[in-house]
């Protein structure tokens, strides 16, 4: 990865901070990317602390209009980008019933929308030197979870994007892998949207109990080198996949069962 320049999207935390790490220590040049800016300068140090190249650029991927801009001065700054992993998502938990739409339009303008937006603006870059695109997705981009309505809609969207996208792409040398982490300890269940598009503040999981970041990040990379184009990951997330194409019935009564279990679940 010596010299090659990586843009990862939501680096400020969790599986992108990771992935950041992940990369650097291979020698890539990083740039990261989030709303908060303390919270990416506070990753860019620790960064920057490991020895890795590493720059943080404000961007909210919602915004159309600020990941172009992100994407020309990663150019301006960099001359090239070898690889863009689309990473930065939120979640949401509640019925949809009683769910404020636009929460799932939120969760969809960033999760889906801002994937579409920085793939678009760095493939001319990504194509000029046959790199790659890495779509961070999820299980339920395979299968859908109730109370996660808008986050599974927009993993499946997401899916079905960079599958047409990688298709479309089949002659040009460009690489694209669709990963599904599992649950992954994180803060993205303490950062996800209630019914009126809140931020709940804690985790309805024990985060304790899962894979880490770091395992995910490591995986997604050997998978991209390893030029594999679709990665599922966890023990619970390849069985979850394989029941739900053949026992489709069956995974509904589990997943309701293990959804339904969580702390303070709106499934009651
Ligand atoms: N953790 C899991 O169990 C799990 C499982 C499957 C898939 N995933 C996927 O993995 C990806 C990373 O999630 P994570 O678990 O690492 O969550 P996380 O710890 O909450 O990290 C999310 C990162 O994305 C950034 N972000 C959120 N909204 C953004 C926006 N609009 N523009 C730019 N950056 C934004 C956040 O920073 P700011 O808030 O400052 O913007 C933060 O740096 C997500 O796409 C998620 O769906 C996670």
């Amino acid at each position: 990865m010596k010299n090659q320049v990586v843009i990862i999207t939501g680096a400020s935390s969790g599986i992108g901070k990771a992935l950041a790490f992940e990369y650097g220590r291979k020698g890539a040049q990083i740039v990261i990317t989030g709303r908060n800016e303390q919270n990416l300068t506070a990753a860019e140090a620790e960064l920057k602390a490991a020895g890795i190249n590493a720059k943080g650029i404000v961007c909210d991927s919602a915004s159309e209009e600020q990941t172009r801009a992100m994407v020309n001065q990663v150019i301006q700054l960099f001359g090239r980008i070898d690889l863009l992993i689309n990473n930065a998502g939120i979640s949401m938990r509640s019925m949809f019933e009683t769910v404020d739409l636009q929460v799932l339009k939120q969760v969809m303008d960033i999760n889906f929308w801002g994937t579409v937006y920085a793939t678009h603006a760095a493939l001319p870059h990504i194509k000029a030197v046959k790199g790659g695109i890495i779509g961070i997705s999820s299980i339920a981009g395979f299968r859908g979870l109730p109370v996660r309505t808008g986050y599974s809609a927009s993993k499946f969207a997401m899916n079905g994007f960079l599958e047409a996208l990688r298709t479309e792409l089949l002659e040009t040398g460009v690489h694209i892998l669709i990963a599904c982490p599992g649950f992954t300890a994180s803060n993205i269940r303490a950062a996800s949207l209630n019914s009126e598009g809140k931020i709940t503040g804690e985790s309805m999981r024990d985060e304790g109990n899962m894979m880490s970041a770091e395992e995910v990040a490591t995986r997604i990379a050997d998978a991209f080198q390893a030029k594999k184009k679709t990665l599922v990951l966890t023990f619970q997330g390849k069985l979850t996949v394989f029941l739900n194409k053949w026992m489709n019935g069956l995974l509904d009564r589990l997943v309701y069962t293990t959804l339904k279990k969580e702390k303070d679940s709106p499934l009651q």
